[in-house]
């Protein structure tokens, strides 16, 4: 269909108009397709741009801890300083607006949100988000809100968009992909949703940086928005079921402890009781179980104490890792 060349930098215009109309019907989300969507290389293009868009240096970002790396690292690369703000288990990883407001200070620009969450799999509550919200109004910050699980959510869990929250939309930089919800993430396809004035300013950016995402890769995702919605609701239900069977195989692991994740594919078990740093329970599991989970300080040192499982393959190997975890935990005994 011809579709081999340069498109728009802010992606091709069916492209943007399918996201609309999603963002209207799933997001409760209002947007202009001509100005506040744009195309980007997966939702960590859409983060680096929104990070280079809005960060001066010396600007101040507020980062969840535990959280996805890369943030910290976009962070430093477009010249800000990130500032973690600590998610606890106690909260149920719910971040905590008081803990927040402690580290806003006067060089405060903006806080990431993410949910649901990667490590921790929490799906932030209403009245989480709409205490996020009132913050941010109050404080004058963007809010950069992460929604690469959106779809991933599992028993009475809900997910709601930061933006779709009054006063919001344009101080939110709502962040999607199709890299989760429809496991393209080779594709290397996303979308970055903001008011218009950012959005130009991330378009800029993008010329600059990689012109545009690949052009066969947003015909791709228009497919996907477009078409038939079973094939996720058939992946989502067999996360749910992976979820059980790793809820299941880790209850009969005495001394792990953990919340169920209501969200993503991860979950976020508590092994501070055998004594050992994340790191070195990690590398005691690849060596002794020959089992790879990631520690839980990869994701900033309040992740220390906890490890984090993904639980993305296949039930089979699923279980034989359960079996093959259970097994090096009780020679710790
Ligand atoms: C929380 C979170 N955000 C963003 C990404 C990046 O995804 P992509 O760039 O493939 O959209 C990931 C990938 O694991 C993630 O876990």
């Amino acid at each position: 269909k011809g579709y081999t060349h340069y498109t728009s930098n802010k992606g091709l215009a069916e492209f943007r108009e399918a996201v609309a109309q999603k963002l209207k019907s799933e997001n409760h989300m209002d947007v202009d397709p001509e100005t506040e969507v744009m195309a980007t290389v997966g939702s960590m293009g859409a983060l680096s741009l929104a990070m280079l868009t809005i960060i001066d240096p010396g600007d101040e970002i507020l980062i969840p801890s535990p959280g996805y790396a890369n943030y910290r690292s976009q962070v430093l690369m477009a010249g800000g300083k990130p500032v973690p703000y600590r998610l606890k288990e106690d909260d149920a990883f719910q971040p905590d607006i008081e803990e927040i407001s402690n580290v806003i200070t006067g060089r405060t620009k903006a806080m990431v949100i993410n949910s649901p969450s990667n490590p921790t799999g929490a799906v932030l509550s209403n009245d989480v988000l709409k205490e996020i919200a009132d913050l941010a109004i109050e404080r004058n910050l963007i809010v950069i809100s992460d929604e690469a699980y959106e779809r991933i959510i599992y028993e009475n869990a809900h997910h709601v968009s930061l933006a779709s929250l009054p006063g919001m939309m344009h101080r939110t930089i709502s962040i999607f992909t199709f890299s989760k919800t429809y496991a393209m993430t080779g594709w290397r396809i996303g979308y970055a949703v903001a008011d218009e004035a950012i959005i130009s300013e991330m378009t800029k950016l993008q010329e600059h940086l990689v012109a545009h995402p690949s052009s066969i890769s947003q015909i791709a995702a228009i497919a996907a928005l477009t078409g038939p919605d079973c094939y996720v609701k058939r992946m989502i239900n067999e996360y749910a079921e992976r979820r059980r069977i790793m809820i299941q195989g880790l209850s009969n692991i005495s001394g792990i402890r953990f919340l169920k994740p209501m969200g993503a594919f991860y979950i976020f078990p508590n092994v501070s009781i055998f004594q050992m740093s994340s790191r070195e329970f990690t590398m005691y599991l690849l060596e002794n179980a020959r089992v790879i989970v990631v520690p839980g300080t990869a994701f900033g040192r309040f992740g220390e104490g906890y490890i984090r499982i993904s639980y993305s393959i296949s039930r089979e190997r699923l279980k034989e890792a359960l079996e093959r975890i259970a097994e090096s935990v009780e020679k710790l005994k």
